[in-house]
């Protein structure tokens, strides 16, 4: 494998250099997080099924005009794609109530919402990823007003399709966190869907058992979290042939 430089190490993610000017590798790392880092651990293949599920997921959303960052899967483990300037914001949309949600203002996790709701965080992990609003957003410029309406309209549209897809495969769409990032085309800005769609950022439940499918059985201890992941992997008929063969275990890099 060629070597190339690593830009950035997130908890899940490693970015390397992409091959051409604007874009960036994804490798996608077995190592879960929760709760801003506190609790911390291994899940075994979750990266190589992250790295099909997100690839499957964004492609589809291509097919109706969502634009992305995805370009092509490299390997079991590493995807091209574009290099965005990351919109420092966290855009969670949510139909059933869960997690903070339902600790804040009190509800019963799973209670169906009255609507979808879109909430904004701040990208600030030393801030503990604070919730702000679009207010907060526009004023001190983190996206301008027009960015921060695409932004809207697009998980908005993301939260359509994404939910009966999953329904359609028996998996209820509780929420989901989306990045957004923006590219310079043709002289001009837009704003593309960044970073990754996964178990590890979406509440995906069974529809008739309600069984939690996602990173919450990490967060809780549940148990059986990479069948977890592996089931929504069978569901969406990606489940890679050969877990076996994941060679690229180790990222090849330049520099640390
Ligand atoms: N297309 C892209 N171009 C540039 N940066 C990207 C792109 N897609 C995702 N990113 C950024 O790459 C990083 C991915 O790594 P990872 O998901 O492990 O981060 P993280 O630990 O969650 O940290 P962070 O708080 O920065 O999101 C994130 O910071 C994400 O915002
Ligand atoms: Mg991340």
């Amino acid at each position: 494998m060629s070597r190339r430089r690593r830009i950035y190490e997130g908890k899940a993610k490693i970015l390397f250099e992409g091959p051409e000017p604007g874009t960036v590798i994804q490798y996608f790392k077995d190592d879960a997080t929760a709760f801003n880092n506190k609790k911390k651990g291994v899940i075994t293949g979750k990266g190589v099924l992250n790295n099909r599920i997100s690839e499957y997921l964004m492609t589809r959303l291509a097919e109706i005009g969502v634009p992305t960052h995805f370009i092509k899967r490299l390997n079991m483990r590493e995807q091209l794609v574009r290099q965005v300037e990351i919109i420092p914001i966290e855009v969670v949309v949510r139909n059933v109530a869960a997690g903070s949600l339902a600790t804040r203002l009190g509800l019963e996790e799973g209670e169906r919402l009255p609507r979808s709701i879109v909430e904004y965080y701040y990208k600030a992990d030393h801030l503990n990823d604070p919730m702000v609003t679009e207010e907060h957003i526009t004023a001190f410029g983190w996206a301008t007003i027009p960015e921060i309406d695409e932004i809207l309209n697009m998980s908005i549209r993301v939260n359509d399709f994404l939910s009966g897809l999953f329904l359609g495969i028996g998996l209820k769409l509780v929420d989901f966190k989306l990045e957004f990032g923006r590219v310079f085309d043709e002289d001009q800005d837009m704003i593309i869907l960044a970073d990754e769609i996964s178990p590890d950022n979406c509440r995906l439940w069974d529809v008739k058992t309600n069984e939690k499918l996602d990173k919450d059985r990490f967060r809780r201890d549940m148990g059986r979290v990479e069948e977890a992941y592996q089931e929504v992997a069978r569901r969406l008929g990606i489940l890679p042939e050969d877990p076996g063969r994941d060679v690229a275990e180790t990222p090849t890099e330049e520099d640390a």
